[in-house]
């Protein structure tokens, strides 16, 4: 361990003896730089492209703190703001120490920071990960003051952006269009990214950001640096664009209606802010992220996904043994791994045959699963399939026996009648109390030990916290609620991931409500939407893919017309759309043809063949569906750059229509590629079929691709849709 006690030179420095120390936070390709004058504030110098030793001894020190706090000086925004317990407003920090350690896949930087007055400590940290480009920062703080200390605002990290043409990238939406991109230039005033929802903090907006240096935002080229706030609760971004030649921004859990009450020597954690930074693009950045993920945040990140078949669009709650025996007996036939029942299949007194009752009681309904569960493992291990199951562990019905029992395990406030959420009757149960973790715990726990051989949860939150109370904090912790309740359900998580490393989770909350990396760590995949609309999706998994990887998104073909947009998608376009992702199918088999089994059973094959490249592939997007060019399209590329899978999707249709040629990205010039194409279903291949073309030419020019599909006149839709495989020919 490094160590650089500094405090004592405070007096050398007051005689003027001490110059200014750099501390270089560095990852493979960047350099993050931050400067202190012993005993004085810690400043914000650069964060970029990495650094050479000359070019960090010729940078002054920078003028903006790294971390702001409020109450001398500071008419602009703070990172930190408390009142003391004696009711100054005001906070003044020095830098105390300097730590550095290295750990097995990164470097972790300490510094401690004191107020030169009062007794209350801030660590700033700084984790540079050895193997992937990204830094993860956060803050901790402590005090020994005669009473608590309030803390109004506490972000996670701050950090200015130097202003030119900046533009913002970040994503929006709602329930069943979730992760919208949205793109602008950054102007005068502040722009503020947020979630109060208390359980689901995706939907409307997510947590991590993109920022262009360089003008327009373009996908291959310029520089660009993305920020991922590591949280799963409210959570606010904040730009301000003042006066000054930067943009200054925050990020952090939203302290709206959530003052803390600091006690003497508890330790407040922040959530981390993950940095990232690369000159290669929006799509630079997102293989950032996703290397990321894959290696270090996701939960088991190496291994591959397997193919599955999930009951919700197929039978919703009309679950039965016959249809579950048949739904596994259909997806086995076809080439598929595993079979997830979801929701349905629960509940004794109260059967769960709509969503407004049952959530709760976590037992097999045994008039509609006679046989119980493991009778229905022991047929998918007869025809070679796992079986997952669905649950949503956080909530209640008030029609339940859970409710009945413990009234007083839900959120409320005092006095007032509840506001329920989904079916009229749903609400969240109180993740602050330690009772209801055990319980919440305990849902997972038992399934598994009663049926050992589960390989799949779908753990579900349907319902926002919509009544600000908690049965189980004091008068005085109310305002702790929304971050109580998730570092609860973060202690949940942990304890099951020690107890089942391996268990494969979905983090689904009304589709993508939780598609985070607060909870990633913990979760193995994530639904994207509810809303499984193929060309909708295109959208979807676009924006989603700006921060996470393919591994992680669940991606599954539907029925058509399609139960959300009720669009007519022919079955080519929806399986081209759903291989792009963790494959997976939400459909009755019953329903459907012959022809139609057969053309999932190639994709099926197909799949298997290119998923290591989708899933562990670096992506390139190519073709925005946002700049309206009638085709949208992107690429997978094996670290090794010997294979590719590249997607093209048509997204509108009007005859003898122009649309570009798709130059790729991400290949090996000088190599050479053999072209295939998958899910064929036209009469002829391709005119690049079986030929070979170098990494170079296929970069700067591309394959042409007809707009249409040569099929019979009786099977001509408006529709078309291209997957490529490319190997690489020695
Ligand atoms: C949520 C999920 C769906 C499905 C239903 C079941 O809406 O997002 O996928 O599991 O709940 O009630």
């Amino acid at each position: 361990m490094k160590r650089l006690i500094i405090c004592l030179l405070g007096i050398l420095g007051s005689l003027g003896y001490v110059e200014a120390e750099n501390i270089e936070i560095s990852t493979p390709h960047t350099s993050l730089l931050l400067s202190y004058e012993t005993g004085g504030a810690l400043k914000w110098v650069y964060y970029g492209n990495k650094l050479s030793e000359t070019d960090i001894r010729s940078m002054k020190s920078g003028q903006w703190d790294a971390y702001p706090v409020y109450g001398l000086n500071t008419p602009s925004e703070t990172a930190l703001s408390v009142r003391h317990a004696d009711g100054n407003m005001t906070l003044q920090l020095e830098v105390c120490e300097v730590e550095s350690s290295s750990q097995d896949d990164a470097e972790l930087f300490k510094v401690l920071l004191k107020d030169k007055v009062y007794p209350l400590h801030v660590t700033l940290y700084y984790k540079a990960y050895h193997d992937v480009d990204m830094i993860e920062t956060w803050a901790e703080y402590s005090h020994q003051e005669k009473g608590e200390v309030l803390l109004n605002q506490f972000a996670s990290a701050y950090l200015p952006i130097r202003r030119g043409d900046v533009w913002l990238s970040s994503l929006y939406g709602s329930w069943a269009n979730e992760a919208r991109l949205v793109q602008e230039p950054l102007l005068p005033g502040m722009k503020i990214v947020k979630n109060k929802d208390g359980v689901r903090n995706s939907h409307t907006a997510h947590a991590e950001v993109m920022f262009s240096l360089d003008g327009q935002p373009r996908e291959n080229e310029g520089r660009v640096i993305g920020a991922a706030l590591c949280y799963s609760g409210n959570y606010k971004l904040r730009i301000d664009t003042d006066e000054s030649e930067y943009h200054h921004f925050f990020a952090g859990i939203n302290e709206e209606n959530s003052t803390y009450r600091l006690k003497a020597d508890e330790v407040f954690r922040t959530p981390e802010l993950a940095l990232t930074y690369s000159e290669e693009g929006l799509s630079g950045c997102s293989r950032n992220f996703h290397r990321w993920a894959r290696t270090h945040k996701l939960a088991n990140g190496d291994q591959l996904r397997k193919i599955l078949l999930n009951s919700w669009e197929g039978v919703y709650f009309k679950i039965d043994e016959e249809k579950m025996e048949q739904m596994m007996a259909d997806i086995a036939s076809m080439g598929g791994e595993l079979f997830v029942m979801d929701d349905g299949w629960f509940g004794d007194k109260y059967p769960r045959n709509t969503d407004r009752s049952s959530l709760g009681d976590w037992m097999v309904n045994e008039k509609k699963l006679p046989s119980g569960i493991n009778h229905l493992i022991d047929e998918a291990k007869g025809k070679g399939i796992k079986f997952g199951i669905w649950i949503e562990p956080e909530m209640a019905n008030l029609k339940s026996e859970l409710y009945e029992m413990h009234p007083d395990w839900v959120l409320k406030a005092k006095g007032r009648d509840v506001v329920t959420g989904r079916g009229g009757t749903q609400v969240v149960l109180d993740l602050a109390n330690p009772e209801v973790q055990d319980f919440v715990f305990g849902v997972v726990d038992t399934l598994m030990t009663r049926y050992p051989e589960i390989d799949y949860i779908k753990w579900d939150a349907n319902m926002s916290i919509l009544n600000h109370g908690s049965g189980y904090l004091g008068a005085e912790e109310q305002s702790r609620m929304y971050i109580d309740y998730h570092r609860g359900l973060e202690n949940v998580c942990q304890r099951i991931r020690r107890k089942y490393p391996k268990l494969t989770i979905q983090a689904c909350a009304s589709g993508g409500g939780r598609v985070n990396y607060g909870l990633l760590p913990y979760f193995d995949e994530f639904w994207v939407s509810d809303n499984t609309d193929a060309l909708q999706r295109i959208y979807m998994q676009w924006g989603t893919s700006y921060f996470f990887p393919a591994i992680a998104m669940a991606s599954h073909i539907s029925a058509s017309p399609n139960h959300q947009t009720f669009r007519t998608v022919p079955l080519k376009y929806r399986i081209d759309v759903a291989m792009s992702g963790r494959l997976g199918m939400e459909i009755q088999p019953q329903d459907m043809t012959e022809s139609e089994k057969e053309l999932y059973r190639k994709a099926i094959a197909e799949y298997k063949e290119i998923r290591p490249v989708v899933q562990q592939g670096d992506i390139y997007r190519l073709v925005s569906p946002y700049d309206k060019l009638g085709v949208a399209s992107l690429m997978y590329v094996s670290p090794k750059k010997d294979e590719a899978v590249f997607y093209w999707w048509k997204m509108e249709h009007f005859h003898n229509q122009h649309l570009p040629r798709v130059k790729m990205a991400g290949l090996e010039p000088e190599t050479y590629y053999r072209i295939h194409e998958l899910n064929r279903i036209d009469k002829q291949p391709l005119d690049c079929e079986g030929q070979v073309f170098s990494g170079a030419y296929l970069m700067s020019n591309g394959l042409e691709l007809p707009y249409n599909h040569l099929v019979d006149r009786t099977e001509k839709n408006e529709y078309a849709s291209r997957v490529l495989r490319l190997e690489k020919v020695d």
